[in-house]
């Protein structure tokens, strides 16, 4: 596995993945302002965002999605993470996390944000796995009964 910065050739694998994976976010991604090619080409070879792939083969097989300057914070956000199915529980997107670590950690950033939702306990508990704390609820934010729970990590020289 590799994992890498994407390039702009790599909107169509991303667009198939995310396909993939649509129905594991709630609400789905194609259903969110934008959809899917929206979330794409917002944050593909930005200038303070991209996409860290992981490849088997030359098949993408999981990415994450950050942004370097999160609305004017100077704070890190995550905007997407998935792994394939057939690849879950590999520390995929352990090792996802550590690349986006090492790639900030040069850099004057010290927090990542990142946001999931109150009925995805799996992806809940692998961000405080991976070190991120919870620090607020957003009630009802995502539909009635739907929580956004956001979480954050401190990295490098952050307090
Ligand atoms: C959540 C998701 C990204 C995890 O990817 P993964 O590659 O299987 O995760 P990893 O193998 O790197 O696991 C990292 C840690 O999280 C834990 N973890 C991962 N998935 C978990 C789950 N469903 N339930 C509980 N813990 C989980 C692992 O046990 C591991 O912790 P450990 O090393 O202390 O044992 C993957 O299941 C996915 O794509 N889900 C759908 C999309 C999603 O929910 N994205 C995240 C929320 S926005």
């Amino acid at each position: 596995m590799e994992i890498k910065e994407a390039n702009a050739y790599d909107f169509e694998k991303l667009r198939i993945f995310m396909e993939l994976v649509d129905d594991d976010f709630f609400p789905p991604l194609s259903l969110r302002p934008g959809g899917i090619h929206g979330r794409i080409s917002g944050c593909l070879a930005g200038t303070d965002s991209n996409y860290l792939i992981a490849e088997d083969e030359s098949i993408l097989i999981a990415a994450l999605g950050y942004h370097k300057n999160w609305d004017g914070t100077g704070e890190a956000y995550i905007s997407f993470l998935a792994v394939h199915p057939d690849y879950r529980g590999q520390d995929i997107a352990r090792s996802l996390d550590s690349v986006l670590i090492q790639k900030l950690e040069v850099t004057a950033i010290s927090y990542i944000n990142v946001t999931t939702w109150s009925t995805n306990p799996g992806g809940y508990e692998m961000y405080k796995r991976l070190g991120y704390r919870f620090t607020r609820t957003l009630k009802d934010h995502r539909a009635a009964g739907v929580d956004t729970l956001c979480l954050k990590k401190k990295i490098g020289h952050g307090v």
